[in-house]
């Protein structure tokens, strides 16, 4: 195969986005042959350009006219879609989260395991950030020494009731599964385990539809404990304006910080534990250098994360996202959400079926009805931030 015959599942949001820069050839090797929405004032820009168009997402899988597809359905239809599509012996790019709860994403693997010749890869785009790239060269090369501390601030999730409206699956249990970890702070949840490995312990608090009207949590503050004993802080909210961004990354050899465009390490000339023990003095910190590390932001990171599916099918390369990888951090957003409703500490990994279980009572006690208001989603393209 010298060339990737893609299918496009969902022409929402991201789905359009997606659909624009495969177009525009942005993705070399990679072609957009079909796409699939239940809408055909949707479908029908497409056909107009030569794109096979298809009501549904199992239609497109079935019909013969695709190697791959991208999955940007709400997150419930991710796993079903993904299962059908490498039954159907194709390759698979699924939206984030890979599914709407842990072990829902386990069925998943599972089928992916069973097609070892077929990729399985999740979209997370904030991989091919050059910032985040560069923290996690320095992690994996010693330069914090011995990692004490991670906090990241994420309340620059800014979300309107507008946005809440703008689609009948948003903040429910039922059509999301979660609210401000599963959907946008999932991203910072994937860096956060990319970088650092899934937390071996979890305290979430959480606040349901504190800022607005929807029954799924909108603020979240969690406590981690990794492996080495880093501990952590983790604050994710969409009702805070202006928000903060702040990543902050504490080790015996320094400190690192991604605020505002800027990425800093304060580097101590010496190991502080090792100046702890040996220095003379009560009061004084080792001496230190600050460092500023320049970066630039990736201008187009989905189309990049495509290119690198294209390339691991066509050419064997290492997937930069793949599918397993897609596990941790829907596994740590429901770890959270359950650490905080149960108020009890998590010890990881989580038990899926305990998380699926409650998740299907807040379904079934569900009782808010949705009105579903189009047409707040305008300024789409002012989410891809951080
Ligand atoms: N990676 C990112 O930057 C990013 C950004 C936004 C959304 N997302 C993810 O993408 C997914 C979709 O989000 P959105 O904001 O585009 O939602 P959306 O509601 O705007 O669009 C989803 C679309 O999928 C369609 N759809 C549902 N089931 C379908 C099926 N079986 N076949 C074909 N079409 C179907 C719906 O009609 C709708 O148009 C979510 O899982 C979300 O988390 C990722």
């Amino acid at each position: 195969m010298t060339t990737l015959r893609l299918g496009l599942i969902g022409l929402g949001n991201i789905g359009r986005h997606h659909a624009t820069y495969l177009l525009d050839g942005k993705v070399p090797r990679c072609e957009l042959r079909a796409v699939a929405a239940p809408s055909t004032a949707k479908t029908a820009p497409y056909a107009s350009r030569g794109v096979a168009t298809f009501s549904n997402g199992l239609e497109l899988i079935g019909s013969g006219t695709v190697d791959s597809v991208l999955i940007a359905t709400p997150h419930p239809s991710h796993v079903e879609l993904g299962i059908a599509a490498l039954n159907a012996g194709l390759h698979v790019m699924v939206e984030k989260p890979l599914a709407a709860h842990k072990t829902d994403a386990e069925r998943l693997l599972e089928v992916a395991r069973l097609h070892p010749e077929l990729c399985l890869a999740g979209m997370f785009q904030l991989r091919m950030e050059p910032r985040y790239a560069r923290i996690r060269s320095l992690l994996e090369g010693g330069e914090l020494g011995r990692l004490q501390r991670v906090t990241w601030i994420n309340t620059d999730w800014f979300r309107t009731e507008a946005y809440y409206s703008s689609g009948g699956w948003r903040a429910t249990w039922q059509g999301e599964g979660g609210g401000v970890l599963l959907n946008q702070c999932l991203h910072n949840l994937d860096v956060l385990c990319w970088l650092l490995g899934t937390p071996t312990k979890v305290r979430g608090f959480v606040h349901l539809g504190r800022w607005h009207d929807i029954e799924v949590e909108d603020e979240a503050t969690a406590f981690l404990e990794f492996g080495n004993g880093a501990t952590g802080v983790f604050v994710g909210s969409t009702g805070e304006s202006p928000g903060t961004n702040r990543l902050e990354l504490a080790g015996t050899r320094g400190r690192l910080v991604l605020e505002n465009q800027r990425l800093t390490f304060i580097r101590n000339e010496s190991d502080a534990n090792e100046w702890s023990r040996t220095t003379p003095t009560g009061f004084t910190p080792p001496p230190v250098w600050n460092c500023e590390l320049p970066f630039e932001n990736h201008p187009a990171p989905h189309a990049a994360l495509m290119q690198n599916f294209t390339a691991a099918i066509l050419d064997g390369v290492p997937l930069i996202a793949p599918g397993e990888a897609g596990l941790a951090s829907v596994e740590l957003a429901n770890a959270i959400v359950y650490s905080g409703l149960t108020e009890q500490t998590i010890a990881m990994p989580l038990n899926g079926a305990a998380w699926e279980q409650m998740l299907s009572e807040l379904i079934r006690n569900s009782n808010r009805k949705k009105v579903v208001r189009m047409g707040a989603t305008a300024d789409f393209a002012a989410s891809f931030r951080r």
